[in-house]
């Protein structure tokens, strides 16, 4: 799969839903009511990060829910993309891009939301046909305002920022025309997990994608 074509898919995902929650799962048990949770409140694009022992198996088990798009955030290396594919991972996340992931996401087929922060790494992706990037560590890396001063001179580029991000400066991020959605840990606060309170989970997720964007006008 060409990193063109797997812009055009990233795109389509990031289309779901103004946020993706971006997910660290201790207990496979969560995972199922975790995601149809989420899936429920309006928030069907989903990113589990390879950060914990159990993350495969939590990307298997919520691949099984019924309206999920369940990808694999995290990877760091090609052995982690094949194993998110292997996992039923749909789309996969990196916090920067290098050319054995990139090579990697393109044998597996697997499309990659590969992550930058510097107008340098925004057109290196550009060139190999990354049209659709991770903007990451949104908000020590100049916020919303970073975004706004890069999308000047390289428009054709779209971003998913993530990092920081929450309820308090969501609309400074979704107010721009090149960001798509953004991807936030705050629709799944750790409590809330392990305490199955799938209640709560639904009504942040249902905050979340009432959310307008500026990348797609009514
Ligand atoms: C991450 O990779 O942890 C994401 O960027 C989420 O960041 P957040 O926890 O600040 O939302």
């Amino acid at each position: 799969m060409t990193p063109a074509e797997q812009s055009r898919r990233a795109a389509e995902i990031c289309a779901l839903a103004p946020v993706v929650p971006v997910l660290v799962v201790d207990d496979l048990s969560r995972a199922a009511g975790l995601a149809r949770a989420l899936v429920a409140g309006g928030l069907p694009a989903l990113e589990v990060t390879l950060r914990t022992p159990s993350a495969l198996d939590v990307i298997r088990a919520m691949a099984e829910v019924p309206g999920g798009v369940v990808g694999a955030g995290t990877l760091l290396t090609p052995s982690d993309v094949k194993a998110a594919k292997a996992a039923g991972a749909k789309f996969g996340v990196s916090p920067g891009a290098t050319d054995r992931i990139i090579g990697a996401c393109e044998d597996e087929g697997l499309p990659l939301l590969p992550g930058a922060v510097t107008a340098t790494e925004v057109m290196t992706l550009l060139e190999k046909g990354f049209t659709v990037q991770k903007f990451f560590p949104a908000e020590t890396s100049g916020g919303a305002a970073a975004l706004k001063a890069i999308g000047g001179p390289i428009p054709q580029v779209h971003f998913c920022p993530t990092g920081g991000i929450g309820m308090k400066n969501v609309a400074d991020y979704l107010g721009q025309k090149t960001i798509l959605c953004v991807g936030g840990s705050w629709i799944a606060p750790a409590a809330a997990v392990a305490n199955a309170d799938w209640a709560t989970i639904e009504a942040l997720a249902r905050e979340a994608s009432a959310l307008p964007r500026a990348a797609f006008p009514a």
